[in-house]
């Protein structure tokens, strides 16, 4: 029997594995000591779990585990990150590049340091998601001191040519970060082959608990340092303060280490079932999928399907299917997604999105019921819909956006 609502929003979040759950259910209770305690046993086990973790993590991406920072989730690694680096650099010059879809965590805190004195180029993107190289090189200059670039984009899964970025990043002599908060465990992520010097990401992505995360800093070639933004005890290599979260870090090791083993087996499945639920949507008229289909992430689709609003059609089956639209409901005006806009959607498409991100959990019988039940809801609210008709008339459209 399908269990309802299909969850199909595991770009938000995943649902814990519960091998992950297991795993850290001891460290609760029986395993819960300080892995600061360096005078009993009840620190030395927290502090050999953490060291396990710390090599499950760093195999993910390639890393070395002395190149792992603990943190307590994405948006704080981005904010080390960033804040960090435009501290610890200042002397060589304070002009930071991001482009203008990455994920508000980089957004707002490159906002808060142009606050305090940084120039921050946001590169454009094209109708696909992906910057312009050479706009980039052109915007590098000798007070440039970061590249901050997302791996894959959290809303279409568009991802990013990392390599070439780095590699002119590094031709330049400026570090590369890279968010790899969608990417990591999802699509192969090595640090060196792809030229990062940091990046972040967050275990409640990758079927571990929510609240955890790591910053990967490199330490050779360059050896890269920021400048702590939680002091206390000297955690982390100073990096980090903070009494470390065992049990979640714990969980996100194991959750690193099943996703390291099965990120080949499961994008394949993920990518079929993905195919056939974009092949049928698109049998839709005037649906459109958002973003580059060539470089994508397996398990992501946005699709805008003009003529109805996102959010209505959300309404239409929030019982039963479970995902995320191109609106962002922060007013009582949903704004469209500031990501669809950058890629050039104008208002109609941009309202009419769904972003479908399949995960570990989804099964055919869930897809089929999916594509099922968004025809079924796309048609009816287009039947009642007077911009449809119009349309349907031959009416010129773009008045009404
Ligand atoms: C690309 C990207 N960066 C950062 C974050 C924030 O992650 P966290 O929830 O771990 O702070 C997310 C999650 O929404 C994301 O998708």
């Amino acid at each position: 029997m399908l269990k309802l609502p299909v969850y199909l929003d595991n770009n938000a979040t995943t649902p814990c594995d519960p091998r992950v759950v297991e795993t850290m259910l001891p460290y609760f209770t029986e395993i819960f000591g300080n892995a600061s305690s360096r005078n009993h046993s009840y620190g030395w086990a927290a502090e050999a779990a953490i060291d396990l973790a710390r090599e499950q993590v760093a195999a993910l991406i390639g890393a070395d585990p002395k190149e792992i920072i603990f943190t307590s989730g994405a948006t704080e690694g981005d904010n080390l990150a960033l804040k960090g680096v435009f501290e610890m650099y200042a002397d060589k010059g304070n002009h930071i590049i991001t482009t203008e879809i990455e994920h508000k965590a980089i957004l707002d805190t490159c906002k808060h340091l142009e606050k305090l004195g940084a120039s921050v180029t946001y590169l454009k993107v094209n109708s696909e998601g992906l910057p312009d190289l050479k706009e980039l090189e052109a915007a590098i200059t000798p007070k440039t001191i970061l590249v901050a670039i997302m791996y894959a984009n959290n809303e279409i899964g568009v991802i990013n040519p990392i390599r070439e970025i780095s590699a002119l990043a590094k031709k330049n002599g400026v570090l590369m970060m890279s968010d790899i908060t969608q990417a990591a465990g999802k699509v192969p992520v090595d640090v060196n082959r792809d030229g990062i010097d940091l990046a972040t990401f967050s275990a409640h992505k990758i079927y571990g608990p929510k609240g955890v995360g790591a910053l990967y800093v490199r330490r050779k070639s360059p050896r890269v340092k920021v400048i702590a933004q939680m002091d206390g005890g000297g955690h982390e290599r100073g990096m980090r303060s903070g009494t470390l979260n065992v049990t979640g870090i714990v969980g996100f090791g194991k959750a690193c280490e099943i996703s390291l083993r099965e990120m080949e087996a499961e994008g394949k499945r993920l990518s079929i079932l993905r195919n056939k639920l974009e092949a049928a949507l698109l049998q839709l008229e005037e649906s459109y999928v958002n973003g580059s289909t060539a470089s994508r992430l397996p398990h992501v689709s946005n699709i805008s399907f003009k003529y109805v609003e996102g959010d209505a059609l959300m309404m239409g089956f929030n019982k039963s299917i479970a995902l995320s639209s191109g609106s962002a409901c922060t007013s009582a005006s949903p704004e469209p997604s500031y990501v669809l806009k950058g890629l050039g959607l104008g208002d109609d498409l941009a309202h009419s999105s769904l972003r479908f991100g399949l995960g570990r959990f989804t099964t055919e019988e869930e897809i089929d019921y999916t594509i099922q039940t968004v025809t079924d809801t796309v048609n009816k609210l287009r039947e009642i819909s007077p911009l449809w008709e119009m349309f349907k008339e031959g009416a010129d459209m773009t008045e009404y956006y």
